[in-house]
């Protein structure tokens, strides 16, 4: 039997509407999973008017009955696991609906202080612009061997062992390295030992429960956060996150293998976004720059921070779509470049007077390329009532095209507006 599962991830550099896309889907999904990052992430879905943000949980909340699973590979911060479960309406609350794994480590509050000092620490020049959400902190223990486990929540003795040498260390850290005061053992212990309490009816091994859904032939959804360009081994480093954001992360992070899955799901703005520091060879700081930010609302889900805009790179995409062996493209806010006038693309980059065609290694290098452009047709026509692709004006529908020849992977689904009906299906959806 072929097997069932789908895995969506961002191709840029987040925000490319991942949460639009996975709710678009969801319709025959039966799991949704996430499988990296934590809160760090900012999933908006619009549905029935009513705009949804998760940080934490699956997009798939919204679909009544569907399970929901975070996966080992994820940094969870109780407090905010809570808060958006508090946020969901009692049917969507049920607890039957949501797994999570024992091996997903915990994000405490001396990772969310750290991950601010660090930033603090760096200075305006060497800054990362974190969300401060204490996702690089976290992962560090996780490596280190240090970190607490979901698991480990859910014995007050275990607990008590384990955080006890761990906070003297941080208290070091904190109060010598940064400045900061030190935090007193009972308030880290008494809330994580509270937590243990309520997050122990959504603890399961679903590593065993996903092995045995895919081999029944269920149709998984696996929901990449943040993206491509800041995955910690192949995005623009430092400027990156701390986990396996490409395709690879969906295996360590949830225990299935390259052989379960079926197709990969690439999504893509039809312009660029970045937040926070590091290169962006087509950030567009005149006026284009700033009408794709106004028009496409390009502010921080997270952080509420503007994000950088600016053309489609054609070079970072090609890189993305062989990093994640992307079978089809998601493409998403066409809309939002309705009226801007001629549409640049940037086909290659220009450095130290040659011509770059591959997406560099070195982040130096990245800095210093500027962009090659090619010049597109714009269109004027509203495209949001657009549910097909012959109905799209002309120089809308070549553009599409462009895309899809320059990057040799088809466009399955364009999204030309943010409700969940404004899409245009070529083939993604299954109805
Ligand atoms: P961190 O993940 O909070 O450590 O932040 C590291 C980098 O990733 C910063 O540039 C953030 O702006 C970026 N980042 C983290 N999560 C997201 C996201 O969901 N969308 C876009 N950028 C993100």
């Amino acid at each position: 039997m072929k097997n069932n599962v789908d895995l969506l991830v961002g191709a840029q550099w987040g925000d490319e509407g991942k949460g639009k896309v996975v709710d678009l889907l969801g319709g025959d999904v039966d799991i949704f999973v996430r499988y990296q990052g934590g809160a760090n992430a900012g999933h908006t879905v619009i549905a029935d008017g009513e705009k949804v943000v998760f940080h934490l949980l699956p997009s798939g909340m919204l679909y009544p009955g569907k399970l929901c699973i975070l996966g080992n590979g994820l940094v969870i911060d109780p407090e905010q696991f809570l808060k958006e479960i508090a946020n969901l309406s009692e049917k969507q609350q049920d607890r039957a609906r949501l797994a999570i794994s024992p091996r997903a480590h915990v994000v405490m509050p001396y990772h969310k202080i750290l991950d601010q000092a660090q930033e603090k620490a760096r200075g305006k020049g060497r800054k990362i612009g974190t969300t401060g959400r204490g996702i690089g902190p976290c992962y560090v223990d996780k490596y280190s061997r240090c970190g607490l486990r979901i698991e480990d929540l859910l014995d007050a003795d275990v607990l008590r062992d384990r955080l006890t040498p761990l906070l003297e260390e941080k208290n070091q850290i904190l109060t010598r390295l940064y400045g900061e005061k030190p935090l007193p053992f009972d308030e880290v212990y008494e809330p994580a030992r509270q937590w243990g309490k309520t997050l122990a009816p959504y603890v399961d091994d679903v590593a065993a429960l996903l092995r045995r859904a895919v081999d029944d032939g269920q149709h998984v959804l696996l929901e990449g956060a943040q993206a491509a360009l800041l995955d910690i081994d192949h995005g623009t480093y430092p400027y990156v996150t701390s986990s396996s954001t490409s395709a690879a992360g969906a295996f360590t992070g949830t225990g299935l293998s390259p052989h379960d899955l079926n197709r990969v799901i690439a999504v893509a703005k039809a312009y660029t976004t970045r937040v926070g520091e590091g290169p962006m060879p087509t950030e567009d700081l005149t006026e284009a720059g700033e009408t794709l930010r106004r028009n496409g609302g390009e502010f921080g889900a997270t952080t509420g921070r503007p994000r950088r805009c600016g053309w489609l790179d054609l070079v970072g995409l090609k890189y993305s779509m062989a990093l994640n062996g992307a079978d089809t493209i998601a493409l998403t806010k066409l809309d939002v470049l309705t009226g801007i006038g001629p549409i640049k693309v940037c086909v290659a980059y220009e450095y130290e007077g040659e011509r770059l065609d591959r997406f560099p290694v070195s982040t130096r290098v990245l800095e210093a390329v500027k962009p090659i452009y090619e010049t597109l047709p714009g269109w004027s026509d509203d495209i949001a009532g657009c549910r097909t692709i012959d109905s799209l004006p002309q120089a809308a529908q070549d553009y599409v095209r462009y895309i899809e020849k320059e990057l040799n992977v088809p466009v399955g689904l364009i999204a030309v507006g943010a409700d969940r009906d404004q899409a245009i299906n070529c083939g993604l959806l299954r109805s």
